[in-house]
């Protein structure tokens, strides 16, 4: 068995979902999956689980230590693979105190906890178990136009509250192996897009306000870019690293595919113009320039050569066959997004959109 951490969340989900459908040969083993379910967490995405003895859910906050000992004493997993954290920047802006609690305190109390897990076990337990930290290229700062991307040995230098937090928890696993010998792996993703990403991200945010006919908000110029990854290439990538990565070692993970926001922005509505036109025309009448986001870093990208090399993982999405699946899939699933816009959600909204002001 696996403890997942975060595991109704967007890439914990997905991942859990590959995994128990044996991708790679995988035999199915069986997952723990402990999840809070703040607000991003969500059991409807594991519905198809819901039967199924391999996952065992368990509500709970990684940050309680005696709860996270009770679950490795009763469970006694080989791998800690460790998704949950809050994830969204925006929010980071508006509220960090829960982003350093959980990304922080959280993958403290779990190293603490995995470390006492460790010594519990017998030497070849020892030997072939791992912990594995999901982190992000956001660590690493951002690149100018002409900067060389992202590689594994690039300075940290984290611009928000949220890649703050999470280049701090990405210290606490270092130093947990080099100080303890604690068998650690940390993986540095750059941004994922696919099914069951919650719509506070930019891809499905844009999705279901063009749908619902409401403004695409666009921060700033809209010439900010990113790395974008199908998700499912990101678990397989998760899947390699676990199986067969070396101890103490990152893999940065990427899609080799950098554009700009206001590109993706349009690639979204081209294909819902496609897929699903709308009587008023092009859904690219309502992108919306709304003022930035404050610290907003300009561009990532991953060179992902390492994990190719020595794991030989590439992607299997282009990035055309990767927006298609997703824009479908969120076309197929109204009612997941219907009950994901919960009070909590339009509140949300109302805070990081209602005071921003239009840009000429
Ligand atoms: P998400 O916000 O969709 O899901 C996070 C999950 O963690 C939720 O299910 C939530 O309920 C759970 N959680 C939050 N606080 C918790 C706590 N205290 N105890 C237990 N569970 C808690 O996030 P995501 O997009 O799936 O990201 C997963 C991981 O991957 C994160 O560590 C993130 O930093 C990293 N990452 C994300 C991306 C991306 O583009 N989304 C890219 C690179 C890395
Ligand atoms: O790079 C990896 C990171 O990618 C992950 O570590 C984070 O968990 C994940 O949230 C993501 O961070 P970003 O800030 O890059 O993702 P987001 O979808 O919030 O924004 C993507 C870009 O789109 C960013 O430049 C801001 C812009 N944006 C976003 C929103 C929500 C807009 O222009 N308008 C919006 O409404």
């Amino acid at each position: 068995m696996i403890l997942v951490t975060g595991g109704a969340g967007f890439i914990g989900a997905n991942f859990i979902l590959d995994w128990l459908a044996g991708e790679d040969s995988n035999d199915g083993e069986a997952i723990l999956n402990l999840d809070l379910l703040t607000y991003a967490g969500n059991l409807e995405t594991l519905a198809s689980l819901r039967n199924d003895p391999r996952h065992v859910f368990v509500q709970g906050d990684i940050c309680d230590r005696a709860l996270v000992d009770r679950l490795l004493a009763s469970y006694r997993p080989r791998a800690i693979v460790h998704f949950a954290a809050e994830s969204h920047v925006d929010r980071s802006i508006h509220g960090p105190g829960d982003f350093v609690r959980t990304n922080v305190e959280g993958t403290f109390t779990l190293l603490e906890a995995a470390r006492a897990h460790h010594a519990s076990l017998d030497a070849a337990e020892q030997a072939a178990f791992r912990f594995l930290h999901i982190s992000t290229d956001e660590v690493y700062g951002s690149l100018g136009a002409d900067d060389p991307a992202f590689a594994e040995t690039k300075a940290y230098e984290p611009n928000s509250p949220y890649s703050a937090s999470k280049a701090a928890s990405d210290h606490l696993v270092r130093a947990w192996h080099h100080t303890y010998g604690l068998p650690v792996l940390t993986t540095n993703c750059s941004n994922n897009y696919g099914p069951r990403q919650f719509p506070e991200k930019l891809i499905p945010l844009m999705i279901v306000n063009a749908l619902a006919g409401k403004p695409l908000p666009v921060y700033g110029d809209g010439l900010n870019v990113r790395d974008w990854l199908y998700v499912t290439d990101h678990c397989a990538a998760i899947r390699e690293v676990l199986a067969r990565g070396t101890p103490s070692e990152n893999y940065n993970i990427g899609g080799w595919n950098e554009k700009t926001n206001i590109d993706i922005v349009r690639s979204v509505c081209a294909l819902l113009d496609e897929l699903r036109p709308s009587a008023d025309g092009s859904h690219a009448r309502l992108i919306t320039h709304v003022s930035d986001r404050p610290g907003h870093d300009r561009r990532y990208a991953i060179d992902a050569r390492k994990i190719e090399r020595e794991l030989g993982w590439r992607p299997a999405e282009t990035f055309d066959s990767g927006i298609r699946k997703t824009v479908q899939w969120y076309l197929d699933n109204p009612q997941w997004v219907t009950d994901v816009q919960s009070g909590a959600y339009r509140d949300w909204v109302a805070a990081n959109y209602g005071t921003r002001r239009q840009a000429a």
